[in-house]
């Protein structure tokens, strides 16, 4: 701290519910900037878990306060379910922040997520349905509804008049129906206005001012690197960026805001969704990984894909994002395997390839070049306080040398180490 922000380095999922709520109670501010309800962040507290899509992971920690910034676009339907969620265990959603700016995602975004997926037919992305792709474009193209919108109900009449005969026509043309009229979509909107004008600010002041402050600010990142835009494997990708660039735009503050860049990284490799995937595992140690890991997704439900390590995605994200530390997750998930391997490089059509290409077709030709490494040997359930206690030298031997491995090629230390699924089960170096 003071501003540190957490972001994936791999295709998401990494872990990083867990890990902003482990840094979250060193913070005042947690801010989400990018991406929408699609991620799904689960977080453990004790026996109680939270499943969080569109609300800050800070939102269960007392005396936070929990920022959603103009660079997300919010899911109105998941955040009413949230906030129910959270106040029905008896937690207060009052430090809820919502940007005035950030676009809201419309019944037509699901509607056109899900037709475009079906042309696409196989060559779909993927997607997880929740009109991604489809809102962030509008946005682009200057056809969103802000939140700030939803307070002015002259000015949301205008923007909906201007809009929505635009949207019919591209549904028609893909065939998908709309079963709201505009006067009952208007009384959705204004619907929401009541029920969360209290939460809509301008929150890029509210940063700034608490910044100036010196309060400590959490950015929490969305998806991860690979699924960035720009910079992952285009077009299997989100429709954000998810780089440590996205902090600037996405919450409103200067490139010299962010102190401190954490990349979290799981100790093997997944993904969710189609895309070129190099150390996939379609073996059963692929299979062991998936379930010890539970690798299913938060969101979708739908399993992850598993492969090894991947060390041209971690140099990919260090170089990105400017990580200056790493959070290794999931790391008990590797106990008892024998043989560790590690990509280091790429054969793709007999050139060795050391930087993760942009090209998908050359993805698909890649054959990773691995190294291999000695596993570590597991431990019992109870006996993970105790290791943790330990600290960093308390872990197995093979395990340090893999994080070493690690560290020497991204040249980024590996501060925080993650050895299973609840806050406690982790250690700070
Ligand atoms: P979209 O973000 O719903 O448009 O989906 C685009 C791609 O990103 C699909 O492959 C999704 O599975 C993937 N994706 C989106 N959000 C997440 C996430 O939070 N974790 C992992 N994958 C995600």
């Amino acid at each position: 701290m003071p501003s540190i922000a957490v972001i994936g380095a791999q295709w998401g999922d990494e872990g990083k519910g867990k890990i902003t709520d482990y840094e979250a109670g060193r913070a005042d501010l947690v801010v989400r900037y990018q991406g929408g309800s699609n991620a799904g962040h689960t977080i453990m507290v004790g026996e109680e878990v939270f499943a969080l899509h569109i609300l800050p992971s800070g939102i269960v920690r007392e005396g936070v306060i929990n920022v959603i910034g103009n660079g997300v676009i919010v899911d109105m339907i998941s955040l009413g379910r949230e906030i129910a969620d959270v106040e029905s265990r008896g937690r207060s959603v009052d430090g809820l922040r919502i940007s005035d700016r950030a676009n809201i995602i419309l019944n037509w975004h699901r509607l056109l997520d899900g037709a475009e997926e079906r042309l696409r037919g196989k060559k779909g992305v993927g997607t997880t349905g929740k009109g991604i792709g489809p809102c962030y474009s509008d946005k682009i193209a200057r056809s969103g509804i802000r939140m700030g919108d939803l307070l002015d109900p002259e000015l949301l009449e205008e923007r909906l008049d201007t809009i929505m005969p635009m949207k019919l026509k591209t549904m028609e043309m893909l065939d998908v129906r709309l079963a709201q009229s505009r006067e009952e979509l208007l009384e959705e909107l204004l619907s929401y206005g009541k029920m969360y004008g209290k939460y809509i600010t301008d929150t890029s002041v509210l940063i700034n001012d608490a910044l100036d402050n010196g309060k400590n600010v959490l950015f929490e990142g969305a998806q991860g690197t690979m699924l960035d835009i720009d910079h992952g494997t285009y077009p299997f990708v989100t429709s954000s960026n998810c780089v440590a660039g996205a902090i600037c735009t996405g919450a409103g503050v200067g490139p010299k805001r962010v102190d401190e860049v954490m990349g979290v990284l799981k100790a093997y490799t997944t993904r969710v969704g189609a895309g070129p995937f190099p150390t996939e595992l379609n073996d059963a140690t692929g299979e062991l990984l998936q379930k010890v890991g539970g690798e299913f997704g938060v969101t979708t439900g739908r399993a992850r894909r598993c492969g090894w390590l991947d060390l041209l995605i971690v140099e990919h994200a260090a170089r990105l994002n400017g990580l200056t530390q790493f959070a290794v997750t999931k790391l008990d998930v590797m106990n008892d395997i024998k043989r560790i391997k590690v990509a280091v490089a790429y054969d793709i059509d007999g050139k060795r390839v050391e930087h993760f290409p942009g090209n998908f077709r050359m993805l698909e030709r890649a054959v990773p070049i691995y190294e291999e490494l000695d596993g570590w040997k597991g431990w019992k359930p109870e006996e993970t306080m105790e290791i943790v206690r330990g600290g960093y030298d308390a872990l197995p031997k093979e395990m340090r040398e893999y994080l070493g491995y690690i560290e020497k090629r991204s040249k980024v230390p590996a501060k925080i180490i993650s050895i299973g699924k609840g806050r406690e089960e982790t250690i700070r170096r």
